[in-house]
C-alpha cells in the first residue's frame, strides 16, 4: 500500500479502514478488512469499539507492527491527567504498547470555553511526553480549524503530524487544508463518502458514470487526488475489498473544481467551532 510521509519521518498508509458507529459486528467487519489487505485502522476512545477491533488484530494472527493504529482522546479527557488515562485504556483495549497516531479528536472550542487555548495546550503537551516514551510514534489533531491550529503552535514543541477533518466533494475546508500544507501537517479526509450522503447526489452519480466507477470509489480517489489520506467505511465486503484495491484514475483539472464546488449535500452539519460535546 501506498504510504504518505508525515513531518516526523514517520509513514502513514494513505487508505485507513474507519470504524465510526460500529459496534455490533466490528470484530467481523474488521478481519474482513484486514483479510482484505487494510494495515491502517482509524477508532477512537469515543466509538467503543477498540476492544473489539484489539480482538479482531489478535485474531487475525496478523502481526502488529505491520499495522497502523489511530485512536483519539475523547472530549472529556481534554487535560494532562485525562490523556494518561485515555492512553492507557487505549492500549488496553487494542492489546498493543504502542499506538501509531494518536489525535486531539475535537478542539476545546471558544463557543464552550473561555480558556479553550490552555486547555488545547495542556492536551497537547500531555501527548507529547507520550512520544519521548516511545508509547505513541506520532500525535496530531482532528477538527482544529485555522484559530485552534495557530494557538496551538504558539505553544507546541512537537507540530501535529496530521489534522484529520471532515472532507469530501462539496466540503474541503480550503483555509484548514492551505493553512496544513503551509506547516507540513498532513490531511486525513474523514466521512470521505459524506457518511453515504453523497452516494444520492445526481451530479457526483453522472460524473462516476462518465469514468466507469461507482460514486463511493470516486469520492475516494478524489481526496486522494486532493492529497489527502482517505478514512473510508464500509460493512459490506466488496465495499471494503474495493476502496482498497480499486485502479486509481485521474479526475480531470475541471472535474476536480467541480467535484470542490458541488453543492454541500454530504455535510455532516458539525462544525468545530459550533459544536457543543
Ligand atoms: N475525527 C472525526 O471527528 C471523525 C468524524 C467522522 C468520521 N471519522 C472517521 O472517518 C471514517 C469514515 O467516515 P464515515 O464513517 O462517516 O463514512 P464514509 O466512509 O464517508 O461513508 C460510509 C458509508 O458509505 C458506504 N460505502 C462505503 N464504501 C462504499 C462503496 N464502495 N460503495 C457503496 N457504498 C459505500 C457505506 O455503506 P456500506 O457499509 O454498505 O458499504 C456507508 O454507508 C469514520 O469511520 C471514522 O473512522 C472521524
Amino acid at each position: 500500500m501506498k504510504q504518505v510521509f508525515l513531518n516526523n519521518g514517520t509513514e502513514i498508509p494513505e487508505i485507513g479502514f474507519g470504524t465510526w458507529q460500529m459496534t455490533e459486528g466490528v470484530k467481523k467487519t474488521v478481519k474482513t478488512a484486514l483479510k482484505a489487505g487494510y494495515t491502517h485502522i482509524d477508532t477512537a476512545d469515543i466509538y467503543g469499539n477498540e476492544a473489539q477491533i484489539g480482538e479482531a488484530i489478535e485474531e487475525s494472527g496478523i502481526d502488529r507492527k505491520t499495522l497502523y493504529l489511530t485512536t483519539k482522546i475523547w472530549n472529556s479527557n481534554r487535560s494532562a491527567a485525562g490523556v494518561q488515562q485515555s492512553v492507557e485504556q487505549s492500549l488496553k483495549k487494542l492489546r498493543t504498547d504502542y499506538i501509531d497516531l494518536l489525535l486531539i479528536h475535537w478542539p476545546a472550542n471558544e463557543k464552550q470555553f473561555t480558556n479553550w487555548k490552555d486547555i488545547n495546550a495542556e492536551t497537547w503537551k500531555a501527548m507529547e511526553k507520550l512520544t519521548k516514551c516511545g508509547t505513541v510514534r506520532s500525535i496530531g489533531v482532528s477538527n482544529f480549524l485555522v484559530p485552534h491550529l495557530t494557538a496551538l503552535l504558539e505553544t507546541a514543541e512537537v507540530v501535529p503530524a496530521v489534522d484529520q477533518i471532515e472532507f469530501h466533494p462539496g466540503y474541503t475546508q480550503s483555509e484548514t487544508v492551505e493553512f496544513c500544507r503551509e506547516e507540513g501537517i498532513v490531511i486525513e479526509a474523514w466521512s470521505p463518502i459524506g457518511s453515504g450522503r453523497l452516494l444520492k447526489d445526481p451530479e457526483l452519480k453522472a460524473m462516476a458514470d462518465r469514468y466507469g466507477v461507482s460514486p463511493a470509489i470516486l469520492c475516494i480517489q478524489f481526496c486522494l487526488q486532493a492529497g489527502a489520506v482517505v478514512l473510508a467505511k464500509s460493512e459490506n465486503p466488496e465495499h471494503i475489498k474495493n476502496n482498497l484495491h480499486f485502479e486509481r484514475f485521474h479526475i480531470s483539472h475541471s472535474d476536480m473544481k467541480a467535484l470542490k464546488n458541488l453543492k454541500e449535500s454530504g455535510f455532516s452539519g458539525m462544525h468545530p467551532a459550533k459544536v457543543d460535546f
